[in-house]
């Protein structure tokens, strides 16, 4: 393949979002528009990746601080040829080619960007669009041909009645070779929105000799334009389809698809069946012969195989073989739960270990505490982590009893196998063995009638 380079131009609003986020922000399947794109082409390798900036660009900014792209900005939203402009500068004495994306068609796979440059280098164009045939040809460029050669292509808000009946689309997803430059100083806001459109570069490169193709490839809803929340949510509903028919194909059980979320990037083993109204967002992954039952959210967390989770919220922890999470948990980032450990009605976790076979059945909280193997704790216990200030840690052994409504108030180290009376406010360290009874004796008076 020929060098190329990539533009992507994300420095448009996206008035028609109606929102306070940078249209590019909005996230498919947990990921934001743009890193969807980015991902795409990053696939490919490209020499290098200019993204195009400009509204709110600090909080598009943030979101592309892990990936290898440089930025550039468009201060004034005047058009997407004007957009593809700003990037002039990253490209001096470049000789590849440019695959201009916009930062808005999140679908579009990898392999059908790595035709389209096959494509242009085949015919030696000095761009080739990637078009698609739309159902609905409403709001994107109409490809118009004639003799079936590409003409230019026609706006929405510019195109004759006789136009805006063509299907074939304009992708948003070009293919130029450095003419482009010199294309681009050529375009004129002579249209409806008064705007620099880079699809004007078609008819000019014409002009100046210059072969302009056009390539359908791939499914036209991979090429979807995301304009509005509609659009949006399309996009959701269509990689849901393909994500559940992917773990379908894997073994996996989901009783009901429309009510059931699963993002992109889950990983979930054979025999494990999902409930209606699981949520399970990004970086998950579950294994085999698991359930998930009733409204539970996970996201970011190890589960391994053999686990039950019922009406739980769940994130940022691991989750060892065999246990038993909830009804109505809450595991909070730092929780690791070992083998066959039992975290039931109403109990919160938070940066602990639960070693192998123990138990937080009701309504405890436990948070910055080691827990050994083979421990109780009885309902209501609380570990008093925080005085305000700083956050202690609780350690429990191996088979210690802990009695209800205790409260452990850190730093405090319970040695192995002791037994903590119910109602218990544990200060000091416990040994090994010992029973702690820490709390007011009872005593009986006289009742006055
Ligand atoms: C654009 C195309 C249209 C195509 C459609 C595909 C033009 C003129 N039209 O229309 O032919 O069918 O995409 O989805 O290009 N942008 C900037 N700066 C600007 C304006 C836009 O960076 O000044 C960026 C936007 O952030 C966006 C992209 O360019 O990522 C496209 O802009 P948008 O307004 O969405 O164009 P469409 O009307 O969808
Ligand atoms: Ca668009």
């Amino acid at each position: 393949m020929k060098n190329f380079s990539a533009v992507i131009l994300a420095a448009g609003a996206g008035t028609r979002m109606k929102s306070s986020l940078p249209k590019v922000m909005h996230k498919l399947s947990g990921k934001p528009l743009i890193n969807w794109v980015i991902d795409a082409v990053g696939a490919l390798k490209p020499d290098n990746i200019v993204v195009v900036l400009g509204h709110k660009s600090e909080s598009v900014e943030e979101s592309l601080k892990n990936k290898n792209v440089k930025i550039v900005y468009q201060k004034q939203q005047l058009g997407s040829a004007h957009a593809l402009m700003q990037a002039q500068k990253a490209f001096k004495n470049y000789k590849g080619d440019i695959l201009v994306m916009c930062g808005d068609v999140p679908l579009v796979k990898t392999s059908v960007l790595s035709s389209l440059l096959k494509h242009s280098k085949k015919n030696k164009s000095s761009v080739t669009v990637l078009a698609a045939k739309a159902d609905d040809p409403y709001g994107y460029g109409r490809i118009v041909k004639s003799g079936g050669i590409l003409e230019k292509i026609a706006e929405e808000k510019d195109a004759t009645e006789q136009e805006k009946l063509i299907r074939e689309v304009n992708s948003g997803i070009y293919c130029f070779d450095n003419n482009v430059w010199k294309a681009l100083s050529k375009v004129k806001p002579d249209n409806a929105k008064k705007e620099y459109y880079l699809t004007d570069t078609i008819e000019i490169l014409k002009k100046l000799g210059k072969k302009a193709t056009s390539v359908t490839v791939g499914n036209a809803w991979e090429l979807m334009g995301i304009n509005d929340r509609s659009q949006l949510h399309e996009a959701e509903k269509e990689l849901q389809k393909i994500k559940i028919a992917q773990l379908f194909e894997k073994g996996v059980s989901i009783i009901d698809a429309d009510n059931t979320y699963i993002s992109y990037n889950a990983q979930i083993g054979q025999d494990t069946v999902i409930y209606p109204g699981a949520f399970i967002d990004t970086d998950v992954k579950i294994g085999k012969g698991c359930t998930i039952q009733g409204s539970s959210y996970i996201k970011n967390s190890v589960i391994a195989d053999n686990v039950c989770i019922l009406y739980s919220y769940i994130n940022g922890a691991k989750i060892g073989t065999g246990s038993k999470i909830g009804p109505f948990s809450h595991i909070r980032p730092g929780s690791v739960l070992e083998e066959g450990v039992k975290v039931g009605n109403f109990s919160e976790t938070k940066k602990t270990v639960i070693s192998k076979n123990s138990k937080v059945n009701h309504l405890s909280y436990i948070g910055d505490a080691e827990i050994g193997e083979n421990v109780n704790i009885g309902a209501g216990t609380i570990t008093c982590n925080y005085d305000g200030k700083n956050k202690h840690k609780t350690v429990i052994a191996s088979d210690a009893f802990v009695g209800s409504n205790v409260n452990f108030v850190a730093p405090v180290k319970i040695g192995k196998g002791a037994l903590i009376a119910a109602g218990s406010t544990i200060t000091n360290d416990i040994p090994p063995g010992k029973l702690a009874i820490a709390r007011a004796r009872q005593e009986l008076k006289y009742r006055k009638k």
